[in-house]
């Protein structure tokens, strides 16, 4: 009698039910992208790129509202950029239907009221400042210039972050001067110090908008981009919505020993056992959390875009999420989405050739998953550090952000999916996390809604030019930015319900 047919009863039988799951899900598998009526050049509320337009973008970039350190920024600067802001949008500034607060002497609130007080504010904002310009050479055209060339606006900031700034008022001044009014009452929010953590700019607003009692629909900030050839398997632009950003800790580790002359060194030194510390931190990863925080979202969000063998994998992670955890942590980009990191940035000992170090620091800088928390992250730490004669300090943390809804059940979120598909109709959407930290952090209070967003490309080429040399925004981009802006205050000026469609149907 032979074994094999039985065999094959028992693993043939399972795996060929386990073949069929995953064929009719990679089938069936809902897809979560919309196809809104495309905006075209020739609509009759199309926002052209004019020159008046980009020249008043170019403007803003000429103002030197670099922020330094918290506290330390460039005041008059800013004074200039904000008067130039009045008089660059009359409209908006003589309507009766908006104010505008200057918060913390260099910071604006406008509020454009509407007229349907049931509807809860929308919050847009974005940012005065930018970073400095370093002495690194290679700029094509002077950094506070605003120069137009080859079809680009250079300068700092076109793309951190006066395009958001001007492309909103742009969109606001174009609404009011064609009569439009608004049902829901809408702020525009400008902080003055983003770069330098927002203290005395976003916070003071959160803060005021928080005293009045005032809660908002939703929070739309800087963030991520439309972004080329960085989904693996995705063929098409990805329009990446930060639903979420991790959090930071920075821990100093210190070792104190005996010091002494170098001609009769103990078994052990300061410097040696740090070292051990900072070796095992490295060999002994933060857990991998993939597929526990909106990493997961994006794939799936992206499944039914991708190449036939991606495909299968991203709609079955309920099968697949092991392989998922391996293949995303082998590359530093995916690595950031999937886990807590681990980056020693100082290491200091030492005083003379001669002589042993009697101390030895080091610095750890962590950015946290969404899914973790500072104190696990801490105690995973002192774990595998697993000396008591390293001493474990925090320097500084923040708390990731906490994770906004997305997908069809978060009408907010559908609304800037939407708009987004309207400007870049080729364009697939879906929610991801940010690895740096925005402004948003300051407005948590007020809203679960909070998304990061601009709408500008970017490719693996132009990422450096982001705080880095030759920064710039194409005029196709700026003039998508405005549109942007314009049909999402059109979207979301409306109640926004959950609206019943085809992923409920979801095996
Ligand atoms: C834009 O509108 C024009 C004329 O109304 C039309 O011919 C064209 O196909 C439209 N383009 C898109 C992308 O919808
Ligand atoms: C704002 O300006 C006033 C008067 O110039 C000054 O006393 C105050 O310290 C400033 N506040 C901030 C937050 O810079
Ligand atoms: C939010 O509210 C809590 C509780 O009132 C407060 O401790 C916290 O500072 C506020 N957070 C922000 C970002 O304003
Ligand atoms: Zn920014």
């Amino acid at each position: 009698m032979s074994t094999a047919p039985k065999l094959l009863q028992w693993v043939g039988v399972p795996f060929m039910c386990l073949v069929v799951i995953v064929v009719v899900r990679t089938v069936t598998f809902p897809s979560y992208q919309t196809r809104p009526p495309p905006c075209n050049a020739t609509d009759q509320d199309f926002i052209p790129a004019t020159r008046d337009r980009l020249d008043r973008l170019a403007g803003a970039v000429t103002f030197r509202t670099i922020s330094y350190e918290p506290g330390r920024g460039t005041p008059e600067e800013l004074l200039k950029f904000i008067a130039f802001i009045g008089d660059s949008f009359p409209v908006l500034h003589s309507s009766p239907l908006v104010t505008r607060e200057v918060v913390g002497n260099f910071s604006l609130l406008y509020r454009v009221e509407g007229s349907d007080s049931s509807l809860n504010p929308g919050l847009l904002a974005a940012h005065l400042d930018v970073v400095p310009v370093t002495e690194e050479p290679g700029w094509e055209a002077e950094p506070f210039s605003g120069q137009q060339k080859d079809g680009f606006v250079y300068g700092r900031g076109t793309i951190d972050d006066k395009h958001n700034v001007m492309g909103q008022l742009e969109a606001l001044e174009f609404h009011l001067k064609r009569g439009h009014r608004p049902r829901r009452t809408l702020y525009l929010a400008y902080g003055h110090d983003e770069e330098v953590s927002g203290y005395y700019g976003a916070q003071k607003i959160g803060e005021l908008l928080e005293d009045r009692g005032v809660k908002v629909e939703f929070v739309l900030d800087e963030g991520l981009t439309v972004t080329k050839g960085l989904v693996p398997g995705v063929a098409k632009k990805v329009a990446m919505v930060g639903v979420a950003e991790k959090g930071y800790l920075t821990v100093k580790l210190s070792v104190r020993m005996k010091g002494g002359h170098g001609s009769m060194p103990e078994k052990e030194s300061a410097i040696g056992i740090l070292s051990q510390a900072v070796a095992n931190l490295e060999r002994n990863p933060q857990p991998n959390l993939w597929g526990s925080g909106p990493e997961r979202d994006l794939t799936e969000h992206l499944a039914t875009e991708m190449s036939v063998l991606h495909r299968v994998v991203t709609s079955n992670l309920w099968l697949f999420t092991p392989v998922m955890r391996w293949v995303m942590t082998q590359k530093a980009g995916t690595n950031a989405l999937s886990r807590t990191t681990t980056a020693v940035t100082r290491f200091n000992a030492g005083i003379k050739d001669n002589v042993i170090a009697p101390e030895a620091v080091a610095t750890v800088n962590h950015r946290v998953h969404p899914k973790h928390t500072i104190q696990e992250v801490l105690d995973h730490d002192v774990k595998v550090i697993n000396d008591p004669r390293v001493k474990v300090e925090v320097v500084e943390s923040l708390v990731p952000a906490p994770v906004s809804p997305s997908g069809p059940e978060s009408p907010a979120y559908l609304a800037i999916q939407e708009s987004i598909q309207q400007i870049y109709p080729d364009s697939l959407v879906a929610p991801s996390v940010m690895i740096g930290n925005t402004d948003t952090r300051h407005y948590w209070n007020l809203t679960s809604a909070i998304y990061r967003f601009s709408p500008n490309v970017m490719g693996p080429e132009d990422l450096a030019r982001f705080h880095g040399v030759n920064e710039r925004i194409s005029i196709g981009d700026y003039e998508r930015t405005m549109n942007f802006y314009f049909h999402l205050m059109l979207n979301v000026d409306r109640p926004l319900v959950v609206r019943r469609h085809e992923h409920d149907g979801d095996l």
